[in-house]
């Protein structure tokens, strides 16, 4: 039946443009930035292992199910949760599933927009030459600069959050082919520049080693669960967009002939390739310009101009990396709003306009806190750890990426494995009850949930994990 219900609001126009802008939202952020900074506060090369690991074993799975039950629901995830739960049967409270994705949505963009818009005040930093012949103590002081002062933060987190909130009013799909067609590529191409400067360093086999070979003595006194486990898996669901509805929207526009397995595995070879890669250029350069690994957030934006000031044409090449990564950031910041515009839409019949410029308030309002948590309003507290210095942007962070994503990304594969029907999943999945869907049914029964089931139950005790430092 779901084979010809056509989707609320219209049809990708090739399968490409699906993978295009899947992939556009799941690299961002969250692979050049928050990938290789967690890498560095969790020691290197077990987190990067363990990080794999839940990529595979859970978030491929997991996305699996996520976009199946968009494309069968083919509305706003809370909408899709509510039709789905009733054609099979199910209590109607599972739109609740949607909300806990649209509130994760909200959080993220919030402080999401506030970092694209770091990267917005480097694009003119690099371009007009700051970081020319500058060493660590340099870009560490321009960077502290920047954050100290929450009036320039605002404004680039405005400027942000009004580019997502434009390119939502006016529908995701206008757009982002081309955004995503070309950018997407000229990043990955620059990235690979980046790696032949960090080859070119002192310490490029040091690097190397610190992101590929596990150093378990680090690990002893530690929880494996809590400290490295849980911030992977929150990891690989923040990376790849999955947990909250934001892969599943996506999905509600992808035709019912294209391959969702085979999807599943180019955005994720994708995004894992490029957080890989930006790993691979930046630690050679921490190590060689004595930065410390565990610098937190502000890291890339540490390293990666030393190597700018340094290298031939880097300021252009800082200056277009910059451009580069905002964009990937605009395709990603898009998926997040998308999910509550398009149920006002749906709920509210408000226009696509409105809806756009009051959800994306609303994250803008929150993203006031971000600001806020690396000046005024700093704190530091100890999660998992690891010290944290940044407050209210950092609970907001581990809250999402930790709690809420794994949590709604258990929900999915369990109502789609355990609840609905299994021929209902065979028809999404499009491959009748081959090996490919065996392997995916038995890993999305089993595997994925206890994964995060058991993760979450060893990291219980969970408030036990925060203690302020004063
Ligand atoms: N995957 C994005 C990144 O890596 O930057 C961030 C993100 C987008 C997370 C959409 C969650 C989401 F639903």
């Amino acid at each position: 039946m779901s084979s010809i219900r056509a989707s609320v609001h219209g049809q990708w126009s090739s399968r490409w443009i699906f993978i295009l802008a899947a992939t556009g939202s799941a690299v961002g952020l969250g692979n050049i930035w928050r990938f290789p900074y967690l890498t560095g506060e969790n020691g290197g090369g077990a987190f990067v292992l363990v990080y794999l690991f839940c990529v595979v074993m859970m978030g491929i799975p997991i996305m699996m199910a996520e976009i199946l039950l968009g494309r069968r629901g083919r509305k706003s995830p809370v909408n899709t949760m509510h039709t789905l739960a009733a054609e099979e049967g199910l209590n109607s409270n599972w739109y609740l599933l949607g909300w806990l994705g649209v509130v994760a949505g909200f959080i993220i963009l919030s402080y999401y927009s506030v970092i694209a818009g770091w990267t917005i005040a480097f694009i003119f930093k690099t371009g007009m030459g700051d970081f020319i012949g500058s060493n660590a103590d340099q870009t560490t002081a321009i960077f502290s600069e920047l954050i100290s002062n929450p009036v320039i933060l605002l404004f680039w987190h405005t400027i942000f959050m009004f580019l997502t909130i434009y390119v939502v009013s006016r529908g995701v799909k206008s757009g982002l082919e081309q955004a995503v067609k070309f950018l997407m590529p000229a990043l990955f191409i620059l990235l690979l520049i980046m790696v032949a400067y960090a080859m070119s360093t002192e310490k490029f086999f040091d690097g190397l080693s610190y992101l590929f070979i596990p150093d378990f003595d680090s690990l002893v006194d530690k929880n494996l669960f809590s400290d490295l486990f849980l911030p992977a898996l929150g990891q690989a669901f923040f990376s790849l967009s999955i947990g909250m509805g934001a892969i599943m929207i996506y999905g509600s526009y992808l035709s019912k002939e294209s391959s969702i397995t085979f999807n599943c595995f180019v955005i994720a070879l994708a995004d894992t390739s490029v957080a890989i890669l930006a790993g691979v250029a930046i630690f050679p350069i921490v190590f060689t310009y004595g930065l410390e690994p565990s610098g937190g957030p502000g890291l890339i934006f540490i390293s990666l101009p030393i190597a700018f000031g340094q290298m031939p044409f880097g300021t252009f090449f800082g200056s277009l990396f910059f451009i580069l990564l905002m964009f990937a950031a605009w395709t990603s910041s898009i998926s997040l709003l998308e999910p509550a515009v398009s149920w006002l839409v749906e709920n509210r019949n408000m226009t696509r306009i409105k809806a756009a410029y009051m959800a994306g308030f609303i994250a803008w309002f929150l993203g006031l806190l971000t600001v806020l948590s690396f000046n005024h309003w700093a704190f530091e507290f100890t999660f998992a750890g690891t010290i944290k210095e940044n407050g209210l942007f950092d609970i907001f962070d581990i809250l999402t990426s930790n709690i809420m994503l794994p949590l709604g990304g258990v929900l999915i594969v369990i109502f789609t494995s355990w609840l609905m029907s299994r021929s209902s999943t065979i028809d999404e999945l499009g491959v009748g009850d081959n090996n490919i869907y065996k392997i995916w049914y038995f890993i999305a029964r089993y595997i994925a949930p206890l994964g995060v089931i058991i993760i979450f139950l060893n990291t219980m005790g969970f408030f036990k994990l925060f203690s302020l430092n004063n």
